[in-house]
């Protein structure tokens, strides 16, 4: 996590809004904010943190994936960079976007790599510096975010840790979240092609440039995480022939308390099963799921032959579950 700590308290300085506000209707507390960190420092840091603790040398890394939707530059990409730093290199690498489905996307392609036999020790990395693309003066977005990065590596078993998953997106509704990057420019487009790509429509017909800071319908996403996010767990467990009851711990995407207590409601499962760094952390994308993890692991709850399952859902619209079990 980046080291500076931004409080409700410090973010009614900038906008109107109140701790009491954040704290009810998300969870929040606090959030890390990056001041001298960057992408590529934070996604080392856990990834150095991951391969101690899993006893594996980078040089046995075959995959480096980064999930991420704020990566420092678009080339190289951020896990090109990560690699550099690592001195990783046996392993190939690549980044993939799925805004905050990304972790979980991204440990699919792990699994199936490893299944595959294509690789042996794939290092997966979910970060993300959302402060960056977020406006400072909407409130609505801005109480929401936070920095930070968690990684884990995956490898090969003679017990099977990777039971199942189920993966989904509806593109139809993907302008629910969004986010504008750079003009589309070229000597041979006219002004009205110009306009057409860089331009939306703004308060009372008027056009406007394309935002570059992430809005979204934030009632839209809540609803949409409630429904999918039971239904796409059912999936898991009924092609493994497995109940509810089954899952020992919930790792899910952390976007909002009052979205993790629906999910535990419609499941009819007890919120002490589902894992909560939301109030710490805030939403930080592709990095909250294994940053839950790590907290997870870290409280020793977790013993063999438990089962774990992981959900993430967000931008795209994407979402995915993938269900484990302690080796
Ligand atoms: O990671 C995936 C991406 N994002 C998400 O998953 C987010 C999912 N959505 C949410 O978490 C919630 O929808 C929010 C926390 C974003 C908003 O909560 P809500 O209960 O849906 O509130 P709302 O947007 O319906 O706003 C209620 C009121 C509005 O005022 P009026 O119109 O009722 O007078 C807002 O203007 O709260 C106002 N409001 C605020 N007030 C104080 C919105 N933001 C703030 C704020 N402080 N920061």
């Amino acid at each position: 996590m980046p080291e500076k700590i931004v409080t409700n308290h410090d973010l009614t300085r900038l906008v109107e809004t109140s701790d009491e506000w954040i704290r009810t209707r998300t969870g929040i507390c606090r959030r890390h904010v990056v001041t001298g960190e960057n992408l590529t420092s934070l996604c080392v840091e856990a990834s150095k943190k991951a391969l101690k603790a899993s006893g594996i040398s980078p040089l046995d890394l075959d995959m480096i994936i980064v999930a991420t939707l704020t990566p420092d530059e678009p080339l190289p990409n951020a896990s090109s960079a990560v690699q550099k730093e690592l001195g990783a290199v046996n392993a190939f690498c690549f980044d993939l976007s799925a805004a905050c489905s990304g972790f979980v996307y991204a440990m699919g392609c792990a699994a199936m790599y490893i299944k595959g036999g294509a690789a042996r020790y794939v290092l997966v990395i979910g970060g993300e510096v959302l402060s960056k693309i977020t406006n400072w003066a909407d409130r609505s977005t801005c109480i929401l975010f936070g920095d930070g990065a968690g990684a884990a590596v995956f490898g090969v078993s003679d017990e099977p840790g990777f039971l199942g998953m189920s993966m989904g997106t509806d593109g139809q509704r993907g302008y629910t979240l969004k986010m504008f990057e750079r003009e589309m420019d070229n000597p041979f487009m006219t002004e009205e092609q110009r306009r057409a790509a860089n331009m939306e429509e703004g308060p009372e017909g008027t056009l406007i440039p394309k935002s570059r800071y992430v809005s979204m319908d934030g009632s839209e996403v809540f609803k949409f995480a409630v429904k999918k996010v039971p239904e796409s767990i059912h999936q898991v467990l009924e092609a493994q022939h497995m109940t509810v009851e089954d899952v020992d711990h919930f790792v899910l995407h952390q976007a909002n308390y009052r979205i993790i207590e629906s999910v535990a409601k419609r499941l009819k499962a007890p919120m002490d099963k589902f894992i909560i760094t939301i109030d710490e952390y805030g939403n930080t994308s592709a990095a909250s799921v294994p940053l839950a993890l790590d907290e997870l692991m870290a409280s020793g709850k977790v013993k063999k032959g438990e089962t774990i399952m992981i959900s993430g859902f967000g931008g795209g619209l994407t979402w995915g579950s993938i269900l484990m079990r302690m080796v």
